[in-house]
């Protein structure tokens, strides 16, 4: 009997063990973890089940009969992150350079299908030479499958990507349909076709890490959310994000003990917009001056500054902040922000998490490329993503919300839910000089008319009263009580119900 136990734990030891001590010391010679190291750092000490250990590969071509790894490549299970549970895929880079056979993809589909059947996130740490090249289609297949499973899992639990080593070719394509992907620095890379193939096509010479790192992903293309510079940080905070979020869309986001006072007065918000409408502030200030426990995940920090997103939480409830930024470009709308802010409304919506919303927006940025680029459909985006989100909606206008912007920022027009203003707000078709030139364009020639004009308008319009006396404002606050407003707003919504006309699915403009 105890050498049957013992055979066990042989086998155990053997797929522990992965591609082999070499193949172990190349990997934290380039300074990664191995998949097993990786998964303990993710997961709460001791909480990790696996699955399908011993599952082995049936190729049989290319000598293939004799290459055979317990694990064939991929570590499956789940555990715990601080006591919640989700499903977690790790590949093993040292196994046949964690490529992509049909057992291995097997093995990932499995957690896939238990993580939506059980309602929990899942989280692929991504590390592979892509499809297994002995496998030929049996491998494409094998990708197929996880992609379909990527879609069809899509708004129900939250798919984290972690991006520690390779992933190239079509391969890129689960990540890319998952919620959040997070790369390191220097030692991983995403790209469809890499540096030879666009040398050989473009004569463009680029590295790996140029053309698909985590800087290009995290600053230029926005295929990445964050970029970090190891393999623990990016798991340690794969954590916090996965604690701000909801188990699947059958649950409410998680509520934690806090310890910070909901009725907290920030005095210092009463001076935070200047008294001269084109300098800047930062937005940041006040969306940490208003959750709790000055806690902001940022999410797409490095890209489209000009609008922030990410969670903070109020009286412990996880809350989705959408920001204009007025220190980036005057924080106007345009291509890149509206993109950024209408996927994240989206996840938030599709998860029940409620939306806040800061607006300071002067208008959309004009320009060639902005128009050649297509602002008016990727910023329709953001409008339609908030007008189609029923969760609870919260909007506070702490300066400009002009023309069509206004009703964008998550204006009361489009059913957003509680709407206030600081006594600083402007809301109007669009600033006093601009108005004033178009309004008055045969005085453009009398500064003196002209400028009594733009005071004429700015006394009638430069302010949030016009629009609270038709009720699309619902209070002017303070700035210093907007924590207290808000958590209350948050918290006379919280059976709020409200649902879309039925229709198979939307038709966003994409
Ligand atoms: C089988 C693979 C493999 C693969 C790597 N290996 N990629 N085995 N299929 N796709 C094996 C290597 O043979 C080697 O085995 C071990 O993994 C480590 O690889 P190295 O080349 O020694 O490592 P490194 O120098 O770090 O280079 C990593 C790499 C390179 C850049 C990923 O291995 C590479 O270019 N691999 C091929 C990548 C590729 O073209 N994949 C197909 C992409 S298309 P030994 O035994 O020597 O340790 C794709 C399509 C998906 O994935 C489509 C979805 C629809």
């Amino acid at each position: 009997m105890t050498e049957i136990l013992r055979e066990l734990e042989r086998r155990r030891d053997g797929a522990r063990a992965g591609g082999g001590e070499r193949r172990v010391a190349a990997q934290h010679s380039k300074g990664k973890l191995t998949a097993r190291e990786r998964i303990e750092v993710l997961l709460d000490e001791g909480s990790f089940e696996e699955y399908d250990m011993f599952v082995t590969h049936r190729a049989t071509d290319f000598g293939m009969a004799e290459t055979r790894h317990p694990g064939d490549g991929v570590v499956t299970g789940w555990g715990t992150i601080n006591g919640r549970m989700v499903y977690v895929f790790s590949q093993d880079f040292t196994v046949l350079g964690g490529s992509v056979s049909e057992t291995h993809a097997a093995k990932i589909c499995k957690i896939m299908d238990m993580a939506m059947q059980n309602g929990a996130p899942v989280i692929g740490i991504n590390d592979s030479g892509g499809a297994r090249i002995q496998e030929g289609v049996g491998s494409l297949a094998a990708y197929g499958e996880v992609f379909q499973r990527n879609i069809e899992a899509s708004g129900v639990v939250p798919q984290i990507s972690v991006i520690m080593g390779p992933c190239a070719g079509g391969a890129v394509y689960s990540p890319a349909m998952t919620d959040f992907i997070f790369m390191v620095k220097d030692s991983s890379y995403m790209f469809v076709t890499g540096p030879d193939v666009v040398k050989t096509v473009t004569n463009e010479h680029v590295t790996a890490e140029e053309l698909g790192g985590a800087t290009t992903h995290t600053r230029k293309s926005s295929v990445a959310d964050m970029a970090f510079e190891n393999d623990i940080e990016a798991l340690m905070e794969v954590r916090r994000l996965v604690d701000f979020l909801p188990q699947s869309n059958r649950d409410a986001p998680p509520v934690r003990p806090f310890f910070d006072d909901p009725e907290r007065i920030e005095g210092s918000l009463d001076t935070l917009v200047p008294s001269n409408p084109n300098m800047p502030y930062d937005m940041k200030e006040l969306i940490l001056k208003v959750a709790d426990e000055g806690d902001f995940f940022e999410i797409q920090e490095d890209f489209a500054g000009n609008i922030l997103t990410g969670f903070i939480r109020l009286e412990g409830s996880t809350v989705g902040v959408v920001a204009n930024q007025p220190m980036v470009l005057a924080g106007v709308l345009d291509i890149d922000s509206a993109r950024k802010a209408a996927r994240f409304v989206r996840f938030c919506d599709a998860f029940e998490i409620p939306i806040l919303t800061f607006v300071d927006v002067p208008g959309f940025l004009p320009g060639t490329g902005q128009e050649y680029g297509g602002v008016i459909k990727h910023g329709a985006k953001l409008l339609f993503a908030y007008g189609e989100a029923t969760v609870p909606k919260v909007t506070v206008i702490t300066r400009k919300a002009y023309g069509g912007a206004y009703v964008v920022m998550s204006s009361k027009h489009l059913r957003s839910d509680i709407n206030y203003a600081w006594p600083t707000a402007e809301i109007a078709v669009m600033g006093a000089k601009g108005a004033t030139e178009i309004l008055y364009r045969s005085e453009l020639d009398d500064p003196e008319k002209i400028a009594s004009r733009t005071k004429e308008y700015e006394d009638n319009f430069a302010n949030p009263f016009k629009a609270a006396e038709r009720g699309f404002i619902d209070e002017v606050i303070q700035p210093r009580s907007t924590r207290r407003r808000v958590a209350r707003a948050f918290a006379a919504l919280k059976r709020k119900k409200r649902q879309m006309p039925w229709k198979k699915h939307d038709n966003i403009p994409l």
